[in-house]
């Protein structure tokens, strides 16, 4: 087992300020949350912003009015301005971020997301459920003779990029590169971007913009029954989206969708392996998979933090929030709050009213939750029930070095043949 919880609440540092990049706060977060939630839960970080860890108020941020996205997209044009002296620039960057809604404020926000939601809600979830069986089955079948494999690098970071291509409609031959540009791009939800970073992420958002300009021609000659082509011709009270706004919106699912949805399959079984008598329940019980991934998701939240800003000056819990602020709404933590959750740091499969924000709330909750509720489902699953007497083969694990997800960079893991 890995002992997860190895270090003790009382054992984090009186004078404890906030930092993500910390590594043993990568390792196990969720003792410094819980200091952080007791003593200090709105507390000002040393990255210059007010880290909110309590469930109760990171909910109210994300309905309140007041409180808008983080500026993401500003942050490139600054950064392009600055380049510009040596003649270099983000533009393709600039262009490729400022549809996506996690960057937009009403009304901006109310017209996009209806959009793409729209188009997105047209997908037949239970064809995709048939195809994503047939992906898992098919990814594991050449590894189950093997009796180990890697969870992540093997399983997790194939299924959400096939079901993705799958959706889009994207020929199966360009799975590799699309996949390199979809994790490249997911960059750009860390608010700590190097210059060069932001150059690569230029770079990548040429050729993909590129690449997806044909496909829309394509598709506008031949339409098929996938989402681009829903994209091109959904329509809401006389509005239709642009090309621009095509191309960035199938970036931004790429990336919103990815890197997510491979995490929490990682995180899952890991959190299983943990926890033994949870994975010999569910393998008893496979129907009770659904509750098992709301309860996973609670438990080792992917999303571990969402921004935003205040537009207007806000008071919570006696303390005020500058108009301006930067907010960093800690979802992990609001997550394992006791005032919430009975018994927050215990994984409990059969757990009621698991209310959890892992996939946020109010207008910027996940598009993507219905499409994650029946892929993760059935990623989780095929393992649990395909690979007997599953067994960690490792005993430290590492994550990505993104302060947004937490992602398991591998999970090396034995089974019996069956
Ligand atoms: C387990 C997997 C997933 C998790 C944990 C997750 C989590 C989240 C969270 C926390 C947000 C809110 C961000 C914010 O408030 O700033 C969000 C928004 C979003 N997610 Fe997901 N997501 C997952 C899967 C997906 C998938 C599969 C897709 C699409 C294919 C997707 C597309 C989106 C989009 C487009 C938004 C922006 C919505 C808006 O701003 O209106 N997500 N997601």
């Amino acid at each position: 087992m890995i002992p997860t919880q190895q270090l003790e609440r009382n054992k984090v540092d009186q004078s404890y300020q906030f930092n993500p990049f910390d590594a043993e706060f990568k390792a196990n977060p969720y003792p410094y949350y819980d200091y952080l939630r007791t003593h200090d839960p709105i507390h000002w970080g040393m990255l210059g912003g007010w880290v909110i860890t309590r469930y109760a108020d990171a909910k109210a941020i994300l309905k309140d009015p007041r409180v808008d996205e983080a500026p993401m997209p500003d942050s490139f044009r600054k950064k392009s301005q600055y380049l510009a002296k040596k003649e270099r620039d983000l533009e393709a960057l600039i262009l490729a971020s400022q549809h996506w809604l996690f960057f937009l404020n009403p009304p901006d926000h109310t017209r996009m997301r209806g959009l793409v939601a729209k188009a997105f809600k047209g997908q037949s979830l239970q064809k995709i459920a048939s195809e994503i069986q047939a992906i898992a089955n098919q990814l594991l079948l050449p590894l189950k003779a093997e009796r180990t494999l890697d969870i992540v690098t093997d399983f997790a970071n194939f299924i959400p990029i096939k079901v993705m291509m799958k959706l889009m409609g994207l020929p199966k031959q360009d799975e590799h590169f699309v996949r390199g540009w979809v994790r490249d791009i997911f960059s750009i939800f860390d608010p700590l971007n190097s210059l060069h970073k932001c150059e690569e992420m230029n770079q990548i958002s040429l050729e993909f913009r590129d690449y997806l300009q044909h496909q829309i021609n394509q598709k506008r000659k031949q339409p098929q029954p996938d989402l681009i082509t829903a994209l091109l011709e959904v329509e809401d009270g006389g509005e239709k989206l642009t090309d621009a706004e095509i191309i960035s919106s199938c970036m931004m699912l790429g990336a919103a969708g990815e890197g997510t949805t491979a995490s929490i399959i990682g995180n899952s079984i890991l959190a299983l392996l943990n926890h033994r008598d949870q994975l010999e329940l569910l393998k008893q019980q496979p129907h009770l998979i659904n509750k098992a991934v709301e309860e996973l998701l609670r438990y080792d939240s992917p999303t571990q933090l969402v921004l935003r800003t205040a537009r207007e000056p806000l008071e919570i819990a006696g303390k005020i929030i500058n108009q301006g602020d930067f907010i960093i709404l800690c979802l992990g933590s609001a997550n394992r709050d006791p005032q919430q959750f009975v018994d927050p740091d215990q994984l409990d499969l059969l757990r009621s009213d698991n209310q959890h924000i892992a996939f946020a709330t109010g207008i910027h909750f996940c598009l993507g939750a219905a499409l994650a509720r029946v892929e993760v489902p059935i990623a989780i699953n095929t393992l649990v029930q395909q690979l007997p007497n599953l067994q960690l083969a490792i005993n430290r694990v590492e994550y990505h070095d993104n302060v947004v997800t937490r992602f398991l960079k591998s999970l090396p893991v034995t089974f019996d043949v069956a």
